[in-house]
């Protein structure tokens, strides 16, 4: 392993790194040791255009970029020489030259690399008399993304994302000069799966997402972590939030998981959250079949009075429990305990499917699906079958993905149930049958943890609380088993508790508790042979 010294550090770096990659390796890019940088992305192949990175290795006559010098043993680099600081403020000049100086209009303003540097590194004044370049401004590049050719300074960074990582290759620069822009091709507009994370990737306000520009400031948006949900990749998000309302996702790194990136449609899902669908209040049908508001208690109540009037006259082999990919673990392992006291075993996990690529994006739309696995629920299929058949009575479902192709294809199945019995977060169909419907949380919205595809644990947290009803499913299930009367069930649901008592009771969840999996997540343990 070489040994390089940056700036009196010493470090031992990956043999054949360059030397901006391997401070990012070890994390003090940026957090530790300083090299501004515009072209050079982790994820993106070498650049070395726009020269912003350089810096002074001893023995070496001329500044160079760190982005594309490769580490040697013995190499002392320093960042911060006044040649350095010179180059800086040169490169920063040049860039300046034709750039618009309009932040108070730019989108981008507050999260700008452009504005950022200019004020660490650039100079205060520009010795330049000529007028600006005059370029188009909102320029349509396709159906998620407005280019303004001013803001451009010509990173490349949006043209490699499209050539390497959706492999796409829609976007190019074209022209000459200081007339050089980005340009689609003719006819095929930059449109694919992953679009908007060019947006992302720009380092100034040239590129932005039709979706979010212009709707707030960002110094407005608080950050909070958290996941999409969108699929069973479990991609780590920043959820942008203000006056409680999420207004976007946008990437948190995690290697292990989705880089730096994240699909449209999953960015796009945080609209899901304050959806004019979301189920605001408890509903119960009464003996007419009408459905009408109901309290919490009222709910609980009647939900326990049907499961028990039915257990004591047919058994409990009438019940059946549908559980939800979109649950937590938490709220999963609550669940399982419940049907377990109730003493049925005909129990399952629905979990919706759609398309997939090579990428991301996976074709379980559920975030959790291997968590449910993990904790005991086959696939629902049996228990569809079994409520088709005649063998169910009684259902007790967490979200509606049960009414899926794949399960029961609709509500027809359960029109001839004594008791169905709803915990969903978003109106379907089941509100046209079920006798007790209650609000649920959105992971957006309650503390706990999900298991990606991969088996990896990771934490959601509240960035809202909702205006509305709305509670997490154990908590409800906790309820509904205090109210039944169930052993080990008291009305009470602590997160914590919760996921202590799952690692005591799954030994594959030891160490992956709620406060053990950090901020990247944590990878279950394996599970032993023939388990
Ligand atoms: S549009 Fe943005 S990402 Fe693309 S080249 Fe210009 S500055 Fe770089
Ligand atoms: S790949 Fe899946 S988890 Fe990732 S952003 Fe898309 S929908 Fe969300
Ligand atoms: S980051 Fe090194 S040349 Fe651009």
């Amino acid at each position: 392993m070489p040994t390089i010294t940056v700036d009196g550090i010493e470090l031992e770096v990956a043999p054949g790194r360059m030397l901006l990659q391997a401070l990012d390796d070890a994390g003090l890019l940026m957090n530790g040791i300083t090299i501004p940088h515009y072209c050079w992305h982790p994820k993106l192949r070498i650049d070395g255009s726009c020269r912003l990175c350089q810096v002074e290795v001893e023995g070496m006559p001329k500044l160079q970029i760190a982005c594309n010098t490769p580490v040697q043993d013995g190499m002392v680099v320093r960042t911060d020489t006044e040649r350095v600081k010179r180059a800086r403020e040169g490169v920063m000049e040049l860039l300046l030259v034709n750039h618009p100086l309009d932040c108070p209009i730019c989108d981008q303003a507050g999260e700008c690399k452009l504005q950022d540097y200019a004020f660490e590194y650039g100079v205060t004044s520009s010795r330049t008399r000529e007028p600006r370049r005059a370029l188009k401004k909102n320029v349509d590049l396709g159906p998620t993304i407005v280019f303004d050719q001013e803001r451009c300074i010509l990173c490349r960074r949006c043209v490699r994302f499209c050539d390497e990582i959706p492999r796409t290759r829609e976007l190019s620069v074209v022209g000459r000069g200081d007339r050089s822009t980005i340009e689609t091709f003719p006819g095929r507009p930059l449109d694919n799966d992953y679009s908007m994370n060019v947006a992302d990737i720009c380092p100034v306000g040239a590129l932005t997402t039709k979706d979010f520009r212009f709707k707030i400031r960002v110094w407005f948006l608080e950050d909070v972590p958290g996941l999409c949900t969108g699929c069973s990749n479990g991609c780590n998000v920043w959820l942008g939030v203000a006056n409680n309302k999420v207004y976007r996702y946008v990437p948190r790194r995690n290697d292990e998981v989705n880089d730096t990136w994240i699909c449209d449609e999953g960015r796009l899902s945080y609209k899901t959250i304050g959806a004019p669908d979301r189920i605001k209040r408890p509903l119960v049908r009464d003996a007419e079949g009408v459905r009408r508001d109901a309290s919490l208690d009222e709910a609980i109540a009647e939900s326990a009075a049907r499961l028990r009037r039915l257990i004591d006259s047919k058994g409990a082999g009438v019940v059946a429990g549908v559980a939800s990919a979109h649950a937590t673990n938490e709220d999963l392992f609550s669940f399982r305990r419940f049907l377990e006291a109730l003493g049925t075993d005909t129990a399952g996990v629905a979990v919706a499917r759609g398309r997939e690529d090579a990428l991301l994006i996976k074709a379980e739309k559920g975030a959790n699906a291997e968590g449910a696995r993990r904790l005991g629920f086959a696939d629902a299929a049996a228990v569809a079958d079994r409520v088709r058949s005649g063998g169910v009575e009684a259902l007790v479902l967490l979200g509606h993905d049960v009414l899926e192709e794949a399960y029961l294809g609709g509500i027809e199945p359960l029109t001839s149930l004594d008791t169905v019995i709803a915990i969903d977060s978003h109106v379907s169909a089941l509100e046209r049958v079920a006798h007790v419907l209650l609000p649920a949380r959105v992971a957006a919205e309650k503390h706990g943890t999900l298991t990606n595809h991969a088996g990896r644990v990771q934490r959601v947290q509240p960035a809202v609380e909702p205006s509305w009803e709305a509670y997490g499913e154990g908590e409800l299930i906790a309820r509904l088993g205090a109210a039944l009367g169930l052993p080990g069930f008291d009305g009470r649901w602590e997160v914590r508790e919760i996921s202590e008592a799952l690692a005591a009771a799954v030994p594959e969840f030891a160490g992956a508790g709620l406060d053990e999996v950090g901020a990247g997540g944590k990878p279950l343990a394996a599970r032993k042979a023939g388990a």
